[in-house]
This record gives structure tokens, C-alpha cells and sequence, in this order.
């Protein structure tokens, strides 16, 4: 069947789509590999995927793709983009969503800071975490792998990082929750609205706190942070918390449940990590190819027309380069649709390529090599409490991520 035809029945942001969206990838890579199509979300507005493993790396370091639509069309050609008040500009506002000149001077600020001795600092604690939640976690036969391993884990050490207080820490999961959810009654929508206002304030009071009084943590840090006279504005220094805070958790929270899910689905290769604590360097590397966080980059737009793979596309039209799609792609990996955690020179693109390239790929590396050695080394006989199929990823373009993943040991 022609991918065209194929395309009408597809939803790559549904949670149908995304318990198996690879065959289709390799469609794309083989018949369409820039192929423009309308995904059935809020803004329906059509945008180019981009699916080979060349040609997404390509265009993730493609300056003439830009993450500001504004640097990409005149005012008057922009597309209608939702209004939002001046209070909740902090939750969009951030260098991922900047270009050159705001973005390197953003990101020369943080690159002062957040250093690898602070991520090193968190070794210690990942650990003591790994360790408390399986002892908790270990009290029932049942539990469910994200809730209680994959998701507190990260949220935890980057509140931490960052110097939002232990006691906090429930809230801004509970508020990240609500403003996360799909809402379909207007109760709902009222309570995702004040979570909103909650988290908002929160983070703005915090911020305003640390440059009054600052303290030993990275909102302080980055509140002093000077490069050439320069520091962050109040507006750019709570949209950079929101970034990190959001970014530092909600990926991770999916290296170590999607790579746990690769284990589990692949007994011998489970065995062979449980047996071999020393691979779990390329294990985790293998996981981010196999099942990455970040299924599809983040919007881009061309600044002018720009040729890839001898397709033109036009001035001001958005683009997805399918990261899930060039992890797999056999042109760049042998057998790429198996696990096998003793892969070498694995060039998987899962932190990005380019000037966006994640800035916290050190510390995520380090929550995956620990959250994984422990939990094979305390629960070794960890299998899946529901069949495969009952899985339900969460719906989105952007994040490749399960709902839950009840297991047992
Ligand atoms: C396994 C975990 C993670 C994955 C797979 C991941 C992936 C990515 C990717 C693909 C991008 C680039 C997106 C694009 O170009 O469209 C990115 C950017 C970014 N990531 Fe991560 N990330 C992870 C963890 C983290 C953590 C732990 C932090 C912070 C503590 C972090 C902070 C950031 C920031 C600040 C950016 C924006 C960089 C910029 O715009 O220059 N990430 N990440």
C-alpha cells in the first residue's frame, strides 16, 4: 500500500500509534523519508517529518532551521498561535524555543553552572534513592515501576539540584500531573488551570527568593551567573527552572521505564546486563537508540526554503525530525530492530545533535546506570505483571512514554 493511503488511517500522536509506530517509520524511510502530512492534534497545522537517520541529524544542526517561528516568517504570515496571558510566558519561554543570539548567551549562562562536578555531587544521592524506593517498593509483590522507581528518581534529584525544598516536592509532582493530563470536562479544566497558577507562582517566588537570599543550589547559581557583563532577566531565569525542572525529569522518568520494558520484553538480554553490571553503560546507550524519551524532536521551522533529500520545503513550514525513526535506521545501525546492549559506536541521535544538544545528558546517564544496576542487582527475577499489549503509551508527538509499567518480582 502507498504511504499516502497509509497515512490517512495514521495518527503518530495517538496512543495506538505509539505501542508500535516502527513498521511505519520504515515505510517512511523507504518510500517518504521528508514527507509533509497533517498530525491530529490541537493546531492541525501540517509540518514535515523527517525520518532517516542523515537527514535528522542533519537537520537538527541546520541553522536554517529555526525553533522560533518568528525568525521564520514575517508577523503578518505567522500562523494564529493560542494567547497566553503575560504570567504563564515562563512555561514557554525558554532557550529550547530560542535562536542565536538569545539562545548562546542562555546557554553560556547555564554552562557556567550547572557543571559536571554538580552532576557528579548527585552520585551519592541517586543511589540512596535507587536504594530507598526498592526497599518501599519491595514490600509488595506489585508495584508500579514508574510511580514508585522511574518517576521519583529524577523528579527528586532535579528538585534537589535545582533547591526546591524536599517538602515541596509532592506539590510540583501533583501540579505537573494535572497541567500534564488530557481534560475533557470543564471541572477538569478548571483544576489543570489553578495547578497552573499554583506552579507559576511557585517557581516565581522561588526564583525571587534565590536572588534575594541565595543558597547553595543551581537557581541561585544561575540567578548570579554573569557572562560578559550579562546575567538572566527575572523572566528568563524562571523560564530556565521550568525547563530544567520539566526536561531533567519527564525524560529520564522514560529512560529508565522504556529501558526496564527492553529488558523485560528481551529476557537473554536482562540476563545478560543482571549478569554483566559492567554493560550498563552501553545497555543505557542501547535503550536510548531502542526506545528513545524524545520519539520526535521539537518543533522547527525553515527560515527559507531548504532542500532535504532532494525535497524543497518551503519558508515558514514547521518540521519534526523523528529521532525514534533514525535510531532505527539500517543505513546507520546493524540490525536495528534488536536490543543488543553490547552495541559499539552506537550514534544514536536521543540527546539531540546541533546547538540544542541536551545539556543534561550527563546526569541522565548517570540516574540510568544506577537505576538500573540496582534494580536488577535487588529484584533480579523482575518480570511484567500485564500482558505486553495492555501497555498504554502516552499519547503526544514529542515524548515516547508508557503510563504505567505494573511489574512483580
Ligand atoms: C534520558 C534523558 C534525556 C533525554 C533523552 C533528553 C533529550 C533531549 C533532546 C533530544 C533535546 C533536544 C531537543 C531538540 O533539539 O528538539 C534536549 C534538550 C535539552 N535537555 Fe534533555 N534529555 C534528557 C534529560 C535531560 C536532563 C536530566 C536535563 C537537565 C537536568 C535536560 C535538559 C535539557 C535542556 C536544558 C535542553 C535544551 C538545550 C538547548 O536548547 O540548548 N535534559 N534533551
Amino acid at each position: 500500500m502507498a504511504v499516502s493511503s497509509i497515512i490517512q488511517s495514521v495518527n503518530m500522536a495517538s496512543p495506538q500509534f505509539k505501542a508500535n509506530p516502527f513498521p511505519f517509520y520504515a515505510q517512511l524511510r523507504a518510500e517518504a523519508p521528508v514527507y509533509r502530512l497533517t498530525i491530529n492534534n490541537s493546531d492541525k497545522n501540517p509540518l514535515w517529518v523527517i525520518t532517516r537517520y542523515q537527514d535528522v541529524a542533519s537537520v537538527l544542526k541546520d541553522e536554517r532551521f529555526v525553533k522560533d517561528p518568528k525568525n521564520a516568517l514575517p508577523p503578518n504570515q505567522m500562523p494564529k498561535a493560542d494567547w497566553l496571558p503575560g504570567f504563564f510566558h515562563i512555561m514557554d519561554n525558554n532557550m529550547l524555543k530560542m535562536d542565536a543570539p538569545d539562545h548562546t548567551r542562555l546557554r553560556a549562562l547555564i554552562h557556567k553552572v550547572f557543571t559536571p562536578a554538580r552532576v557528579e555531587q548527585m552520585h551519592f544521592r541517586v543511589q540512596q534513592l535507587a536504594d530507598e524506593l526498592l526497599d518501599t517498593a519491595a514490600k509488595d509483590k506489585h508495584f508500579d515501576l514508574i510511580e514508585h522507581y522511574a518517576l521519583p528518581i529524577p523528579l527528586t534529584v532535579i528538585c534537589e539540584v535545582l533547591g526546591i525544598p524536599d517538602e515541596d516536592i509532592p506539590k510540583i509532582s501533583r501540579w505537573k500531573k494535572s497541567i500534564m493530563s488530557s481534560v475533557s470536562h470543564s471541572f477538569q479544566r478548571l483544576g489543570r488551570f489553578s495547578s497552573f497558577i499554583g506552579f507559576v507562582s511557585y517557581i516565581r517566588n522561588l526564583c525571587h527568593r534565590r536572588r534575594v537570599d541565595p543558597q547553595d543550589d543551581l537557581i541561585s547559581a544561575l540567578a548570579k551567573a554573569n557572562e560578559n557583563g550579562e546575567m538572566l532577566s527575572d523572566e528568563e531565569l524562571q523560564g530556565m527552572v521550568v525547563l530544567l525542572l520539566v526536561a531533567g525529569h519527564e525524560t529520564a522518568v522514560s529512560l529508565i521505564s522504556n529501558g526496564t520494558l527492553a529488558l523485560l520484553e528481551n529476557p537473554d538480554q536482562l540476563d545478560l546486563l543482571r549478569r554483566n553490571p559492567m554493560l550498563v553503560k552501553s545497555a543505557t546507550e542501547e535503550f536510548l537508540r531502542y526506545y528513545p524519551p524524545i520519539e520526535t524532536a521539537t518543533d522547527r521551522y525553515a527560515r527559507e526554503n531548504v532542500m532535504v533529500a532532494g525535497v524543497t520545503i518551503p519558508r515558514g513550514e514547521q518540521v519534526r525530525a523523528v529521532i525514534a525513526s533514525a535510531n532505527r535506521d539500517p543505513s546507520q545501525f546493524e540490525n536495528p530492530e534488536t536490543l543488543d546492549l553490547t552495541r559499539e559506536n552506537n550514534k544514536h541521535l536521543s540527546f539531540g545533535q546541533g546547538i540544542h544538544y541536551c545539556m543534561g545528558a550527563p546526569l541522565a546517564r548517570l540516574e540510568g546506570h544506577i537505576a538500573f544496576n540496582t534494580l536488577l542487582a535487588r529484584m533480579p527475577n523482575i518480570q511484567l505483571d500485564i500482558p505486553v499489549e495492555s501497555l498504554r503509551w502516552r499519547s503526544g508527538l514529542t515524548f515516547r512514554r508508557l503510563e504505567t509499567l505494573p511489574v512483580t518480582f
